[in-house]
């Protein structure tokens, strides 16, 4: 088995993390008693480009019982957890690619080797195979029946893609899932961010002037978690619902012009390029910080801030201090890739439960209904969601009520009024 990791010695170290993961994933659970006892991927590759943590790990176990081969490289440079790598790769016999802090070269070679074993499905995470296998002779593509995508950047590249005319196979968007945007962009954005921002820098967040770019579902969460912190928090926006739910959900909402004069702290949720510019820094105070949580480190035009600095030196792990030519300074964390990849862990295992029992669900839909679609970007099917939602309210000891009789014909009628 082909594979290129860090260090098969952090497998032990991974597996016992790995564990630890499953132990929060119970939807997972039963999918991987039922995928064991079914094997509805029987005979098919599996190639997942997603960020290789415990939760992934979990998720590429559960297909490997569905009867699949599974083959990992990572969806982002900074994401990978080596020791789960190695546990992967030596505990449960699944071909990794991937190697925290690998260069560009490296990533998109990495990519090509999960693509060298001629998968049927892909499973992506922000859209870096399907387009690397979009930039490829057809012959790449020859076996593939369908793929999932995980996030809403990729989901918005595969629809442009679509748009064209020039998506190769159909592509169940994940992240449509209510089971999975409401969830993990939300809860899981918010709670992971917050935590690679203190763990990178050791900041109190009470009292501090937060500023979070975006009010999407993963702006909402973290603007509520740094809220629930104590932070006084300022969303910019430049979609006006979203300026006016940020409003009346409490926020100061204002833009990025005036936000980089007060920030302590600066958050990048919009999934768009260059948010925070060159200009902005030159407003900012000194000590700012500065972290994106979008999928791609696009959203803070580090070149322009490397334009105007003097120095920069690294200060602390994920910590990097440019010096302006007036000696302030401004940090930069990860790289201005996703810090709660990059700094922490991610999001938790409970939040991927769902997220990921889509991608096994979608997996195996696609296997039976893949003769039917079209070359198209479709949500996943409302019955796998509210099913998802359901077992995991189970799994919770949540009951909840159903509807009577009575009720279910008045909502289906329209002639009873006042
Ligand atoms: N995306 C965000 N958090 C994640 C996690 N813990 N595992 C895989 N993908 C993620």
């Amino acid at each position: 088995m082909k594979f290129d990791i860090k260090d098969s010695k952090l497998a032990k170290k991974g597996a016992l993390r790995i564990e630890w993961a499953a132990k929060n994933m119970p939807v997972l659970k039963l999918i991987k008693e039922r995928f064991s006892k079914e094997r509805p991927l029987s005979g098919l590759k599996v190639a997942c480009c997603l960020h290789v943590t415990t939760e992934t790990a979990v998720l590429a176990e559960v297909l490997k019982s569905g009867g699949a081969e599974v083959y990992v490289c990572a969806s982002n440079p900074l994401s990978t957890q080596d020791d789960v790598a190695a546990a992967l790769v030596h505990d449960l016999k699944i071909g990794v690619f991937a190697i925290k802090g690998e260069d560009t070269k490296t990533y998109y070679a990495h990519l090509k080797a999960a693509l060298e074993v001629k998968p049927d499905i892909t499973m992506d995470d922000g859209a870096d195979l399907v387009s690397t296998i979009h930039q490829l002779p057809p012959v790449v593509h020859a076996n593939i029946i369908g793929g999932t995508e995980e996030t809403t950047t990729g989901v918005i590249r595969l629809r442009a893609l679509a748009k064209e005319g020039k998506l190769r196979y159909p592509i169940i968007a994940v992240n449509d899932a209510l089971t999975k945007h409401l969830f993990d962009n939300r809860y899981g954005t918010g709670q992971s961010t917050l935590d690679g921002i203190i763990r990178a820098t050791n900041k109190l967040i009470a009292g501090s002037n937060f500023v979070v770019c975006g009010y999407g579902w993963c702006g909402k969460g973290v603007a509520m978690r740094a809220k629930g912190m104590g932070a006084r928090v300022i969303v910019i926006e430049v979609d006006p619902l979203r300026a006016l739910e940020a409003t009346m959900d409490g926020f100061d909402v204002m833009p990025i012009r005036a936000a980089a004069k007060i920030g302590e702290i600066f958050v990048t949720v919009t999934g768009d390029i260059n948010v925070i510019r060159q200009e902005h820094f030159a407003l900012m105070q000194d000590g700012a910080i500065v972290a994106n949580s979008g999928h791609f480190n696009v959203e803070i035009d580090i070149p322009g801030l490397a334009k105007i600095s003097k120095a920069k030196r690294a200060t602390r792990d994920f910590v990097d201090e440019y010096t302006l030519k007036d000696n302030r300074k401004i940090y930069i964390l990860g790289e201005g890739r996703l810090i709660n990849l990059a700094a922490a862990e991610g999001h938790p295992a409970s939040v991927m439960d769902m997220s990921f029992a889509n991608q096994a669900f979608s997996a195996e839909y696609m296997v039976k209904n893949y003769q039917g679609l079209a070359k198209q970007v479709y949500t996943v099917p409302e019955d796998i969601d509210k099913n998802i939602a359901r077992l995991k309210l189970k799994a919770m000891g949540i009951k909840i009520d159903l509807l009577t009789p009575e009720q279910k014909k008045y909502l289906a009628s329209w002639e009873m009024g006042t």
